[in-house]
């Protein structure tokens, strides 16, 4: 992305409101950069009366105090209400950010994920946003009032200063300058270089808190904490080439500063012994430089700030401009009828993954018809839970058509589809809050606690619930990993009691539970299938939970080689029949 863009991304990133408040900050600055003006004047004239009036009254003096009082406090006051102004834009500005940025990420293609590492991405979120207000601060609310401020100063330079001492102090300006492109330039790959391995280290760290069980019962801990030890050190020594090399641009810019500096009190004193200028003169002069100095220095930590803000700011736009998940791109959402007929088609359906020559399904011909119960078996790695990723649009099939009641599922919306299916993963997803909560995930009705109750009674969950001492408003940790696997995947099955979809996927959806929980639950959903005429694609692995499928498909490398009832399928050689007698897996 060209700086320009960036830049006007950066602008359009205001409000409207915000916009007014830019241009109240210019003001307000511009009227601040006049106040400080009016110090070094005041100063010299001051000088100049008490060395020119001989018996000049301390009362005479009192009018002068006032003055600078009443400048430099309404200044001060003037910097408070700007600094009010800025954080309140820039707070504003920083919560619309991260809402874009968390839905863009929510809405990304799924491959987006499994490339990058989830700490990764946060890590370059958070840093990404914050660069980017740096940013929008920096531009917009620090780089204008610096600017008015230098050229207020210059101004009064070059009016109340002989020319030669006014051009002179200028000088410090392209120097200045000069040296700060220089430390960008140099300083600009080792940035990126250390985003990159910070983001990196953050992906590690997410990985190890995620592993911490398996870590501890490897006993990996000192093994972990040594690649972590070699990672730091990489990323400390490169951090330390970088502040060395700031120290160095740092300590130039001061010379700079302190060479000019010396120049304009010699140059001036020396003008004042040849009584070409006054001595209060020498005083303005050097108070004058010292307010040309002031932005400039705000200049310097400006641009400093600025490189980095625009690597950050550039890896924000990169998140909110990645590309929608496919899944997404179709515009309006039709109703669903309550008379639609769900059976699901599948013809000549082929998918592999992205970046993938291997074929996970090839020429899939199938008809479910609605309200039929049916069940899907095949080795591990068959391509079962692939076919459910095609059927929820989590994946798109590269070949063939894939229909729902007569339409094309590329032509049904995220919440089309999320209002027909309810899919119970392999595994369930819970999140951070309480059980009622988790139970009614996904469901965008509004349900009474009867109603939760009695689903999660249908899941077989409700004793344990009640049970604990808060009951539904049990708060869970997250990913729910203070329950049992089969408590989360009964909490998910729950769901599916509250929703009564027209289509339930259940992929391995029981595979924890113990066989009477199952048998109950099992019971449960066959009863669902019968009072609303539910399709139901199971998928398992304990083959009897198939036992009452109207069909079921045993899969083998992405193709149908078995079909019929369970009954059927354990009398007849073939892999389910190996699969029923142990014999594969
Ligand atoms: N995101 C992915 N990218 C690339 N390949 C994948 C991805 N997910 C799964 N696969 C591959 O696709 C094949 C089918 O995987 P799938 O998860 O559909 O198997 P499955 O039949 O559900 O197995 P299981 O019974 O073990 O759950 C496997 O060979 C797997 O390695
Ligand atoms: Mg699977």
């Amino acid at each position: 992305m060209k700086k320009q863009n960036l830049i006007k991304r950066i602008y359009l990133m205001l409000n409207k409101r915000q916009k007014i408040n830019f241009i109240i900050i210019i003001f307000i600055m511009i009227l601040s950069a006049l106040l400080s003006q009016l110090l070094p004047l005041s100063i010299g004239k001051l000088t100049d009366d008490i060395l020119n009036q001989e018996n000049l009254s301390f009362s005479a003096i009192i009018p002068f105090l006032l003055f600078i009082l009443i400048v430099t406090v309404s200044n001060e006051i003037i910097k408070v209400i700007r600094r009010v102004i800025v954080e309140d834009t820039c707070t504003r500005c920083e919560k619309n950010a991260r809402s874009q940025a968390v839905s863009s990420l929510l809405h990304a293609p799924l491959s987006y994920f499994k490339e990058n590492m989830t700490g990764n991405i946060h890590g370059k979120l958070n840093r990404s946003l914050e660069g980017t207000i740096r940013l929008l601060k920096l531009l917009f609310m620090d780089f204008a009032p610096a600017i008015f401020s230098g050229i207020a100063a210059i101004v009064v330079i070059f009016s109340k200063l002989p020319l030669f001492l006014s051009i002179l102090m200028l000088f410090v300006i392209p120097i200045g300058i000069i040296i700060i492109f220089r430390q960008i330039s140099t300083q600009k790959g080792i940035r990126v270089e250390l985003m990159e391995e910070k983001s990196s280290m953050d992906g590690t760290m997410v990985e190890l808190i995620n592993g911490i069980e398996v870590i501890r019962v490897t006993d990996n801990a000192e093994t972990e904490v040594d690649r972590f030890k070699n990672k730091s050190e990489f990323l400390r020594q490169k951090e330390m080439k970088h502040h060395k090399a700031m120290a160095f641009y740092d300590c130039l810019k001061f010379v700079n500063e302190a060479l000019f500096t010396v120049l304009v009190i010699g140059t001036s004193a020396y003008l004042a012994g040849e009584n070409i200028i006054s001595v209060g003169t020498v005083l303005t002069a050097y108070l004058c430089f010292t307010q040309l100095t002031t932005p400039l220095r705000e200049l310097h930590r400006i641009f400093d700030e600025l490189s980095e803000s625009t690597i950050l700011a550039k890896e924000y736009f990169n998140i909110i401009d990645l590309e929608q998940d496919f899944s997404y791109k179709r515009n309006k959402s039709k109703n669903i009828k309550n008379d639609s007929n769900y059976f699901i088609q599948f013809k000549d359906v082929g998918f592999s993954y992205k970046n993938s020559n291997k074929k996970i399904i090839s020429n899939l011909n199938l008809n479910i018809s609605e309200g039929k119960f049916i069940g899907i078996a095949g080795p591990s790695g068959c391509g079962k839970s692939s076919l459910i990723k095609i059927l929820t649009k989590l994946e798109k099939n590269t070949s063939g058509i894939i229909t729902i009641d007569n339409r094309n599922l590329d032509n049904l919306s995220r919440r089309d589809i999320s209002e027909i299916i309810a899919l119970v993963p392999q595994n369930p997803f819970l999140v951070a809050g309480t059980i009622r909560e988790n139970i009614c995930y996904g469901n965008h009705k509004k349900v009474t606690n009867e109603e939760v109750k009695e689903a999660a009674k249908r899941a077989y969950i409700d004793d344990f619930i009640e049970s604990l001492p808060n009951g539904y408003d049990t708060i869970l940790a997250e990913g729910g990993n203070n329950l049992s696997g089969g408590q989360r995947q009964r909490i998910a099955i729950a769901r599916v009691f509250l929703r009564k979809p027209k289509i339930l996927i259940l992929d391995e959806a029981t595979s924890a539970l113990d066989n009477t929980s199952e048998k109950y639950i099992q019971k449960q959903i066959e009863q669902l299938q019968i009072e609303n005429n539910t399709l139901i694609i199971s998928i398992a692995h304990r083959l009897t939970t198939l036992e009452n499928c109207d069909s079921i498909l045993v899969f083998d490398n992405g193709q149908i080689v078995q079909k019929g009832k369970y009954h059927e399928l354990i009398t007849t050689a073939g892999i389910f029949q190996d699969m029923y007698n142990g014999k594969l897996k």
